[in-house]
């Protein structure tokens, strides 16, 4: 272990050609390949306003924050930094001898960078990426939050705390719209919105947007389509390529957040288990009906964020903002979405190892 009397040796990054690791052996195959010329064993990263170096041999973890298709996110501290908390993701690689496609980690992680710079407050901040090589593992560290929209709802629903859901809704799109207009300004679609992207704190309230740019492309480019139950967010024409020759916009993005809105609101999805023929065939007549208890302003902006043609969808951000349901958001947090927020995460266990 390193620790503050045997200083780093900050080595030159190793040059680690990796595929991300697939579930399925069948499908190794079509595995991509990437080069990273970057990430390596240590990194640099900003800490009380001074750039330190740490080592994966420096990561102590505290415990699980969840599953995902592609591996898992510990809750973890850096050895003599105290105070510093990240939520670490862990995906599998395999080091490769193939030759690498066109896509590139860097690229990547460049993305994550970009956007994960702490520029703005609902996208969680991106601190840096690392490669274990004894474990294959590709480390991707982040700022840490208290759940994510995933388990806040499930546990919304077993206790029938929903009082002030409508507001809570609102302010949580409202929140995402910011996300999603920032990284539209770095010319970048998210791709992955959905309720275990979207993580919230209680103090202040607040929702964030995570597993953008690797996640969503560098991952999910590689198996998730292939994988079941991973498509279900996916909007009508990136399922149907000929619906939108000119290829897929932020029209995709807005489809997934109204569904996620709907899944998050009444504890279903209309195409779990579904196939993406099956989910084009039910979209297209399928209509979100929310909970009478919610807003007819609300229930208006789902339907909007989700029609099956994307051209009838909004065509930009600004335009959900001014829609009546964001109109309707008080502009500060409310004691009513404190309470609600506060109460509904004290009694999420915590992830069992
Ligand atoms: N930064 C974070 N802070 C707190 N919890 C997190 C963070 N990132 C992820 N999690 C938790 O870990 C879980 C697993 O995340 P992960 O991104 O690996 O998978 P996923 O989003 O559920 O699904 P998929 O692998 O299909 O993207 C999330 O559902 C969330 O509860
Ligand atoms: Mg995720």
């Amino acid at each position: 272990m390193t620790t503050n009397k045997q200083p780093v040796k900050r080595k030159k990054p190793i040059p680690i050609e990796f595929i991300i690791c697939n579930p399925d052996e069948s499908l190794s195959e079509q595995a991509s390949f990437y080069t990273s010329l970057e990430v390596g064993e240590d990194a640099k990263l900003k800490y009380q306003e001074q750039s330190i170096t740490i080592n994966t041999s420096m990561l102590v973890e505290i415990r699980r924050l969840g599953f995902g298709n592609f591996g898992y996110v510990m809750l973890t501290e850096v050895q003599d930094c105290p105070g510093l908390q990240m939520a670490v993701k862990h995906l599998n690689l395999y080091q490769s001898t193939h030759n690498p496609s066109d896509f590139t980690a860097d690229t990547d992680l460049r993305t994550l960078r970009t956007v994960g710079s702490g520029e703005n407050p609902h996208v969680t901040t991106f601190y840096t990426a690392l490669v274990r090589k004894r474990d294959n593992e590709l480390l991707i560290c982040m700022e840490a939050c208290e759940t994510s929209m995933e388990k806040f709802s499930t546990k919304m629903h077993q206790i029938n705390e929903i009082q002030h859901l409508d507001l809570l809704l609102k302010r949580m799109i409202n929140h995402m719209v910011d996300a999603l207009s920032f990284l539209k300004t770095k010319n970048i679609l998210h791709r992955d919105v959905k309720p275990s992207n979207i993580l919230i704190n209680q103090n202040p309230v607040i929702f964030k947007l995570c597993d953008f740019g690797i996640c969503g492309r560098l991952v999910n480019s590689v198996t998730a389509t292939m994988m079941k139950g991973t498509g279900i967010y996916l909007a009508p024409e990136r399922i149907d390529k000929e619906r939108s020759p000119e290829g897929y916009g932020i029209q995709s993005d807005m489809w997934a957040l109204g569904l996620s809105t709907y899944e998050i609101a009444t504890n279903e999805h209309p195409f779990r288990g579904l196939d993406a023929i099956p989910i084009l065939a039910k979209a297209e007549t399928w209509v979100p009906q929310l909970p009478s208890s919610l807003s007819s302003e609300l229930q208006d902006l789902v339907t909007w964020l989700m029609k099956v043609n994307h051209t009838e969808r909004p065509q930009r951000y600004q335009d959900i903002l001014e829609s009546s349901a964001m109109q309707q958001l008080p502009q500060e947090t409310t004691v009513e979405e404190v309470e609600m927020v506060k109460k509904i995460i004290e009694q999420i266990p915590y992830v069992p190892e």
